[in-house]
């Protein structure tokens, strides 16, 4: 077996058992990562008739929410993983929404024709796919002439509290393995220019990268210890094998952290995203 297949298995078995995670905390995930949806989306230019693949979909954002903007229009919603994908079915039905399909695949070997669509989005993706420039040279091949690809990655965890102080506060109890910088991890895409680079060597021309900024809102810091340990795959992997009294005391330094961005009956913690458009 390749290193690229054993990064899927892993990639596709860490989704489905985050899964559950993200659908429980759908509303708290959906409205932190949506200034990055409507970024992506704006830079994307979506017409009402616009043939439109979303690439590691997940629970579906910002596919849905194209489709909703494309009436006359066709999303394909993409995911390596299919737990991932149901809960976005189970979200387009609440929402009505029908203008779209799933497929199960991974975003470097992409099952559809030349040319097929006008708009190619990945939100928090890149950093999970196993060869980049494959994917991005995928990526290319399904645009259309003149369609756009726009990306989201994080940048770097100093600009990232939501996630950091959570694992400073693992780190404190847990000896935790520097990340393979060529591996799938949260902020292996973080550079300026990496993806504008694997654009450029796909073909792609007007690349531009703009920064936007999140907020993740919970309701006290307990809600956000407990939203973070159940969905953020760095820190549900690093918890994997922690005991009982240490996860209570890493719970205990994340609660007292936290209750810093306490402001009017909620916590609001900062974090930066930056987003990459070209041009086919
Ligand atoms: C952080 S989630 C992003 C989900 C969604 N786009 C969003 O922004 O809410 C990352 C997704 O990437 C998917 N993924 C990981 N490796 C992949 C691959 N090689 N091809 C396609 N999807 C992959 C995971 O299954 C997961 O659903």
């Amino acid at each position: 077996m390749s290193s690229d297949d054993e990064v899927r298995d892993v990639q596709r078995a860490t989704w489905a058992g985050l899964s559950a995670g993200w659908e429980k905390w759908d509303s708290v995930i959906m409205d932190q990562l949506g200034p990055v949806g409507t970024a992506i989306i704006d830079l994307l230019d979506i017409a009402d008739d616009q043939q439109h693949l979303d690439i590691a979909s997940g629970t579906g954002e910002p596919g849905l929410t194209i489709a909703r903007h494309a009436p006359r229009g066709h999303v394909v919603l993409t995911d390596l993983a299919p737990e991932m994908l149901d809960i976005a079915t189970r979200r387009a039905n609440a929402r009505g929404i029908t203008n779209f399909e799933t497929q199960v695949c991974s975003a470097d070997d992409l099952p559809f024709g030349d040319a097929t669509f006008d708009s190619v989005s990945v939100r928090f993706g890149y950093m999970f796919i196993p060869d980049v420039a494959k994917a991005t040279a995928e990526f290319a091949r399904v645009l259309k002439p003149g369609g756009r690809l726009c990306s989201s990655v994080w940048i770097k965890p100093e600009e990232n509290p939501w996630t950091s102080i959570a694992m400073e506060a693992i780190a404190s109890e847990v000896v935790l393995a520097p990340p393979d910088p060529e591996g799938p991890n949260m902020y292996r895409c973080a550079a300026l220019g990496y993806v504008s680079a694997l654009y450029d060597a796909a073909g792609l021309r007007d690349i531009a990268e703009c920064e936007v900024d999140v907020v993740l809102v919970t309701r006290t810091p307990e809600q956000y210890w407990e939203m973070i340990s159940e969905h953020v795959s760095l820190a549900v992997a690093a918890l994997e094998h922690v005991d009982e009294p240490t996860r209570e005391r890493i719970a205990k330094y994340v609660i007292a952290r936290v209750s810093a961005y306490e402001v009017g009956g909620e916590v609001r913690i900062p974090g930066v995203a930056r987003c990459i458009v070209g041009t086919k």
